[in-house]
């Protein structure tokens, strides 16, 4: 009998023993009863189990397939970067590569000029040369005729002498022809050391090798190059210390100077001072470029050496003249300080080793 009518029976009526036998077939019904419900809660619990499994299993499933749906979209999401960061680095890398391009075009440019303008500067250099000598000559020639002039006793002759001398105004001749001559020796003077300076410049740009080189003499044929951008704001102070000749590509260190030089001819709003000073530390030598222009904002310093970094309004600066000059740096296996005060001025300063490693 089911435990649990058992113990009603037990409760109601007593003793199971001594139940009426009239109640018998009605106990054993409700004893059925009780036991085909337990059966069928028995099947309900087991089936119920059943699905409770299948459901974790399918749960645990899903949480799996999700789990690696996160991890490839993280993958995604990473390689996406990667290809950002890689898109980007190509870009500053064409862009450089523009720029020196560029640069080496102009060099090659100013170069060819250069030698063409070179032939001729010399002949007419080394002619004036000849010519002042001529001139002395006939000078002292034309002296001795006005020595002999006294013994000259033809009336005639004499005022036809002194008549041409008048209206030739021979004094101020004699004088200004020196004059003359001295300004165009100085003239082509300066045009030969110009010529030098753009052939140091550019020295023909793209197969240059290593070389020992006198900085100094790259910095004077830079600030040569750039006067003409710098001259009507500042004045320029040089202050050269003794330094050894450094092993570099030294047009590439003159694009450097160029680029440092002009931004600080940029920095200067009305008038003010650019000094270019040298010295040496140990193995290394330093180029410094100083302005008393207006500045650069901290927040700024750390994103001036980015390619496209500009705070020139558009069409006025690339924003890669640093980017380039640092790489240039890099490449000599030197480095590049700043330091910069809003209102008082920016100092560059370029590090190069003496003997690259
Ligand atoms: N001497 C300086 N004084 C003040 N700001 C400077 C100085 N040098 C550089 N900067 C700042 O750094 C920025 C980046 O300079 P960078 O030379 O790379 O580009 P740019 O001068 O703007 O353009 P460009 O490509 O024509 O050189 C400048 O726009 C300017 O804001
Ligand atoms: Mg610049």
């Amino acid at each position: 009998m089911h435990k649990l009518l058992e113990r009603q029976i037990k409760r109601h009526l007593g003793d199971t023993a001594t139940v009426p036998s009239e109640l018998a077939k009605f106990i054993a019904a409700v004893d059925d009863a009780y036991a085909s419900a337990d059966a069928d809660r028995l099947m309900i619990e087991r089936s119920l189990d059943l699905m409770s499994r299948e459901l974790t299993e399918a749960n645990a499933g899903l949480r799996s397939e999700l789990a690696e749906r996160q991890r490839t979209e993280q993958a995604l999401l990473k390689e996406k970067d990667e290809q950002r960061n890689l898109i980007r680095k190509l870009e500053d890398i064409h862009s450089q590569l523009l720029q020196s391009e560029k640069m080496a075009s102009i060099g090659q440019l100013a170069a060819g000029i250069a030698h063409e303008i070179n032939n001729p500067i010399g002949y007419v250099y080394s002619n004036l040369g000849t010519l002042e000598k001529y001139v002395q000559d006939a000078f002292h020639m034309i002296e001795l005729y006005e020595q002999a002039e006294a013994g000259i006793t033809d009336q005639e002759v004499l005022s036809g002498i002194q008549a041409a001398k008048k209206k030739l105004d021979f004094a101020f001749l004699k004088s200004d022809l020196r004059a003359l001559m001295g300004e165009s020796n100085e003239g082509i003077v300066r045009v030969k050391a110009i010529v030098q300076n753009l052939k140091d410049f550019s020295h023909a740009g793209t197969t240059e090798e290593w070389h020992y080189a006198n900085l100094h003499q790259g910095l004077d044929s830079t600030l040569l190059i750039v006067n003409n951008e710098i001259k009507y704001k500042a004045e320029v102070v040089r202050e050269y210390g003794a330094i050894p000749n450094v092993e570099c590509l030294l047009s590439q260190l003159n694009q450097v100077f160029m680029n440092l030089l002009v931004n600080a001819a940029h920095a200067i709003q009305e008038r003010g001072i650019i000094t270019v000073r040298t010295g040496c530390e140990g193995e290394e030598v330093w180029v410094e470029i100083a302005d008393t222009g207006q500045g650069i904002p901290p927040e700024n310093l750390q994103k001036i050496f980015d390619p496209f970094f500009t705070t020139k309004p558009v069409g006025k600066g690339t924003g890669l003249g640093l980017s380039v000059s640092y790489g240039i740096v890099q490449k000599h296996h030197g480095r590049m300080e700043v330091q910069s005060e809003v209102g008082k001025g920016s100092t560059f300063r370029v590090w190069l080793p003496v003997k690259q490693p």
